[in-house]
């Protein structure tokens, strides 16, 4: 199969030109102005952007979590992310505290083979760093091409670790050049803080924001930040959220500048007025919590000076039926939020359309930093002669509306409902075949491959 995209302005993390991209099989094998070649498809994107495809780094498909499973599988969960122009994504591993890396992994296989539509990787998090654990690093890295170890410093007694196994972890993956990841926040405070909310009766969902105030992902982000200086490790702070945070980073990165952040599209334009709607502010819990005005100004001054490098989703959505497992009491209420489908128009009619970011950086922050830092450049996150033919074609000017009502993730409301959306993906290739045209998706469960990573050099 081949294709001939003509006439696009094509976009990268640097380029920016009118020409033809030619695809033969699953490559990129041609990009100029008015290719000479024959294709058993043309496509006219006169007029349109043409991106690399998005690359969302962070996202929950089919997870165990709080007594329940997020709802969206491998099949509706990356089939919803081709709609959204995203053709790849990273999920995360659990690792069960008391049992191997690798039963986890064959867990995740389990789930995962043969069901996903478009492209993925795993990031395995590493909840129980012990002596069995720390023979396993090494394995990942070199057998499996899983080449990020996530951490959680929250969520005790299921996944946080403490400061020491951060430290043995974190020196065992510096031996492979690996990268360690964290969810950053301090697990013992805000413990702390939910067990006051409940035992004052206040069982809301607003308690579930004020159990996390910003300073406890503030400390967290230092300390990690720390750590990984002293280890000298590649560090990543996922789902950044708030100023302290960011200048927590911006503090240790005067000594060097191992750690970089992720935030999410939510936190750069959702606030915490909306935990105010009584029960229906359970549509955004999730952890840390949405904050306040002032910290999406910070969030988009760190992404303009490169500290925040990408924008992922943390897509964990719960149906409304399982976030009423905290209709009572905002602690049991399921942490979550549906975003999949829609972090790349977000992020272009909230960044570019709104004259915010520019086109390179939408493409940088979008898909190739996330390709470069987790070691898959250029096979992935470019348009490149050599890279795989994942290519987006966007059209920057047509509005549309989100609603559950059209979006295809498996959640039965959109935390985005009614939000009017500068831009629209209009065709998709994964490797070398259209995914997505218009309202229809052409390929099916099991097209999408597992993707092995590399450590930089
Ligand atoms: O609320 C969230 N973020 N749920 C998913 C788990 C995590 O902490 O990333
Ligand atoms: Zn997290
Ligand atoms: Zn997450």
């Amino acid at each position: 199969m081949s294709i001939l995209i003509k006439n696009g302005r094509i976009i990268t993390a640097s380029e920016d030109s009118v020409a033809d991209i030619f695809v033969q099989g699953e490559k990129i094998v041609a990009i100029g102005k008015d290719l000479p070649y024959r294709a058993d498809k043309v496509i006219d994107a006169s007029g349109k952007l043409v991106f690399p495809g998005g690359i969302d780094p962070h996202v929950h498909l089919d997870m165990p979590f709080m007594g329940t499973y997020s709802s969206d599988n491998y099949e509706t969960g990356t089939r919803a992310a081709l709609f959204g122009g995203t053709t790849m994504v990273i999920d995360f591993i659990l690792q069960t505290q008391g049992k191997s890396l690798r039963n986890a992994l064959e867990a995740w296989q389990g789930r995962s083979n043969g069901n996903a539509v478009g492209d993925y990787s795993f990031h395995m998090a590493v909840t129980d760093f012990n002596e069995d654990t720390k023979k396993e690093i090494g394995e990942m890295v070199e057998k499996e091409g899983i080449t990020s170890f996530k951490t959680f410093m929250a969520y005790k007694g299921a996944l946080m670790i403490n400061d020491s196994q951060m430290i043995g972890l974190m020196q065992e993956v510096k031996k492979y050049n690996a990268l360690v990841t964290v969810h950053a926040t301090n697990g013992d405070m805000i413990d702390f803080l939910i067990a006051k909310h409940r035992s004052e009766g206040n069982l809301s969902p607003l308690y579930h924001y004020l159990s996390q105030p910003e300073v406890t992902e503030a400390e967290a982000s230092g300390r990690f930040s720390e750590l990984a200086q002293y280890t000298g490790v590649r560090g990543y702070i996922v789902h950044m959220t708030c100023e302290g945070a960011l200048n927590a980073v911006r503090d240790v990165s005067k000594m060097n500048h191992n750690v970089i952040a992720e935030t999410c599209i939510q936190y750069l334009m959702l606030d915490a007025s909306l935990y105010e709607k009584d029960f229906d502010g359970a549509k955004y819990v999730m952890s840390p919590p949405l904050r306040q005005k002032k910290d999406q100004a910070s969030l988009w001054s760190g992404i303009q000076q490169g500290t925040v490098q990408v924008v992922a989703t943390d897509h964990c959505p719960f149906k409304w039926e399982q976030k009423l497992m905290g209709k009572d009491d905002f602690s049991k209420i399921p942490n979550g939020h549906p975003a999949i489908e829609h972090r790349m128009e977000l992020l272009f009619s909230e960044g570019v359309a709104k004259g915010r970011i520019n086109l390179n950086k939408f493409v940088e922050v979008n898909s190739t930093n996330a390709a470069k830092i987790f070691g898959m450049f250029p096979q992935k996150g470019t348009l490149g002669i050599g890279s795989d033919a994942d290519i987006v074609i966007f059209d920057p000017t047509e509005k549309h509306t989100i609603s559950a009502k059209t979006h295809h993730m498996n959640v039965d409301y959109s935390a985005y409902e009614g939000v009017e959306v500068t831009g629209k993906v209009k065709t998709v290739i994964l490797r070398g075949e259209v995914a997505i045209d218009g309202n229809d998706c052409k390929i099916q469960k099991g097209y999408g491959r597992f993707i092995r990573r590399s450590t930089p050099r």
